[in-house]
């Protein structure tokens, strides 16, 4: 069974009520009735109802709350209000705003508890989806930043767990600290036990050095933040700094870090920054046959994904369950 059919199953097991922002798009609206049929989540779509029904979808079972008529508008605007007063929102500002934008309608539905998730991305940048869920639904305790991870699912069965790895962050923080690249750590380990069900993560902190084989402030950096997640998550086998044969490679892992409980077993791959990850799963994708599952949001209190503009309605279908099994774990 794929890592992709087995998300859904789990998320039939556990369903959870999940909004799609984009609620009059085509391909959201098509997926709507898929996941209802399958049995994956509750959904709702936002937006205007009579340009979903023109569609000629089969919706039963689907809500859809035109947020322009919705009474529950007050209430979240007032919540959005109270949340962001402090950087300048007035309450004018904010009822207006979730009367112009389904995201931020659809991240008040979350916050306030009347959704488990959020997913869009369909018709909207990486930014403009993350940029709400990280105002009002912020980090979850103990972890500092928002960060994205992929599942790998690797033809090569000998690395990772059969195969299976998550490699984090390809996607949302370009240039990370050595206190956010801790925290993706931690999180790209709760994202490999909850979503991937790797029951045993062993994180590798990526480097182009193998314990001081180089010098560099670069390296630096990734040995900070190796010391930085292990305090943040003492039960965590972390190793680092690691080059990527170390991590993955039994002979090379014995020989470059001889006695690690990571090296050349590792099923957690943490880029030192955005280029790396971005490239690094890209290449295990194209040149390494690897199917990618993502990107995966991370760290946020509860789940909003990201879509691919790109996406099919079965992508997000995908998308979707993994939001689901994110919720089922808070
Ligand atoms: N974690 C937690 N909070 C964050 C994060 C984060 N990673 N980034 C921003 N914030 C918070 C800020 O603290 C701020 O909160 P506040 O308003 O309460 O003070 C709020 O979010 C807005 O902050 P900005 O700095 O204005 O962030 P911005 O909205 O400009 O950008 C974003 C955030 C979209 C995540 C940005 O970092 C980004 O664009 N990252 C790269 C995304 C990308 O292009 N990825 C590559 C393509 S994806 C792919 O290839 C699969």
């Amino acid at each position: 069974m794929s890592v992709m059919d087995r998300i859904k199953q789990r998320a039939q097991a556990n369903v959870k009520h999940i909004v799609l922002a984009e609620g009059t798009e085509p391909r959201t609206v098509k997926a709507a009735q898929m996941i209802t049929q399958q049995k994956l989540a509750k959904v709702t779509l936002i937006g205007n109802e009579a340009e979903i029904a023109a569609q000629g979808v089969d919706l039963t079972g689907v809500q859809i709350i035109d947020h322009t008529k919705s009474d529950k508008l007050e209430e979240y605007a007032n919540l959005f209000y109270e949340l962001r007063k402090n950087k300048g929102m007035t309450p004018e500002k904010a009822r207006e705003t979730l009367l112009a934008s389904t995201l931020y309608f659809g991240v008040m539905m979350v916050k306030a508890g009347d959704a488990d998730g959020m997913v869009a991305g369909a018709i909207n940048s990486t930014g403009n989806v993350l940029r709400p869920a990280l105002q009002i639904i912020k980090t979850a305790p103990g972890i500092s930043v928002v960060s994205s991870c992929f599942i790998m699912d690797c033809p090569a069965r000998q690395y990772g767990q059969d195969g299976v790895m998550v490699f984090g962050d390809c996607a949302v923080i370009p240039n990370p600290t050595s206190d956010e690249l801790a925290a993706i750590a931690v999180a790209s380990a709760n994202s490999a036990r909850v979503i991937a069900e790797i029951d045993t993560p062993k994180v590798a902190m990526l480097s182009f050095s193998t314990k001081g084989s180089a010098k560099h402030e670069n390296v630096d950096k990734v040995v900070e933040a190796t010391a930085k997640a292990k305090a943040l998550a003492p039960e965590l086998n972390i190793d680092g700094e690691l080059q990527a044969d170390a991590a993955l490679v039994a002979s090379v892992g014995a020989l470059k870090s001889p006695g690690s409980t990571v090296a050349g077993q590792a099923n957690v791959l943490v880029f030192p920054d955005l280029q790396a990850g971005n490239i690094g799963y890209k290449l295990a994708q194209r040149l390494g046959g690897a199917e990618a599952v993502g990107p995966i949001i991370q760290g946020l209190a509860k789940p909003v994904n990201d879509l691919s503009r790109g996406c099919s309605a079965e992508d997000i279908v995908g998308v979707v369950a993994i939001t689901a099994l994110q919720a089922a774990s808070n």
